[in-house]
């Protein structure tokens, strides 16, 4: 089973989401298919999708307006949500122990976290892909194995660019091994960035790579459904 995660970041309203959800309805698939919606779009996980949320925060509850908590997920029955997209990194500030502190407290809610990592393009010309991305994984990644890690290189968000599968294979095995180093050996990984229904099936062929995390292309199904079945 692969893991086919969409992210809506922020698109969406009822009727988008009911509309997407009866065309998706009677998809077939061995593979497990995950939406991330906005929180006003994530209540009522009773479709053959599974809704997930794009942000938790670190805190369990509190003076802190605006923000959700683990709790507040688990009570909407989310059970996947992001955390440390490149977004939130880049408006939002947030930093390698704070996307940690969110990763613990959705663990500690019983929500999965999809911890995203990727470099920048800058990262990428300067050749140090491997050392940003370690280190990045090493600063995130809580004690408990209960995660999935998202490599998304931050150059090929929206871009309509991907990595060479030779560069995805090298990413993934060095997060592969890190993690193994960690202790931590049935871990899910994910490649983000510019995926269409013309590379998933590559990408996802890919040693260590489980899934697929889809932003642009998720966000209707004309466009979702065939991914989903290029890789079934
Ligand atoms: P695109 O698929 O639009 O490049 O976005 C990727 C992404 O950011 C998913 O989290």
């Amino acid at each position: 089973m692969k893991f086919i995660v969409g992210n809506w970041k922020m698109n969406g309203t009822l009727d988008e989401k009911e509309a997407f959800l009866k065309a998706l309805k009677n998809v077939k698939t061995n593979n497990k298919i995950i939406i991330c919606m906005p929180f006003t779009l994530v209540y009522g996980n009773d479709h053959g999708i599974t809704i997930g949320a794009q942000n938790i925060s670190e805190h369990a509850n509190g003076a802190y307006t605006g923000d959700i908590s683990g709790q507040m997920l688990k009570d909407a029955d989310v059970k996947y949500v992001l955390v440390g997209h490149s977004e939130r990194r880049l408006y939002h500030n947030e930093t390698n122990a704070i996307v940690k502190a969110k990763a613990i407290a959705a663990i500690k809610n019983g929500i999965t976290p999809i911890i995203c990592i990727g470099e920048t393009l800058a990262d990428k010309k300067a050749g140090r892909t491997m050392t940003v991305v370690k280190k990045m994984l090493l600063e995130c990644i809580p004690e408990k194995c209960k995660y999935i890690i998202a490599y998304e290189p931050r150059w090929a968000i929206g871009s309509g660019k991907t990595p060479t599968l030779e560069e995805i294979t090298a990413v993934f095995e060095t997060i592969h091994k890190t993690l193994h180093q960690q202790g931590c050996e049935n871990i899910s990984l994910l490649y983000g960035g510019s995926v269409n229904s013309n590379n998933a099936k590559q990408i996802i062929n890919i040693k260590n790579v489980d899934g697929l995390l889809v932003g642009g292309a998720s966000l209707k199904s004309d466009t979702f459904l065939p991914i989903i079945k290029s890789i079934d």
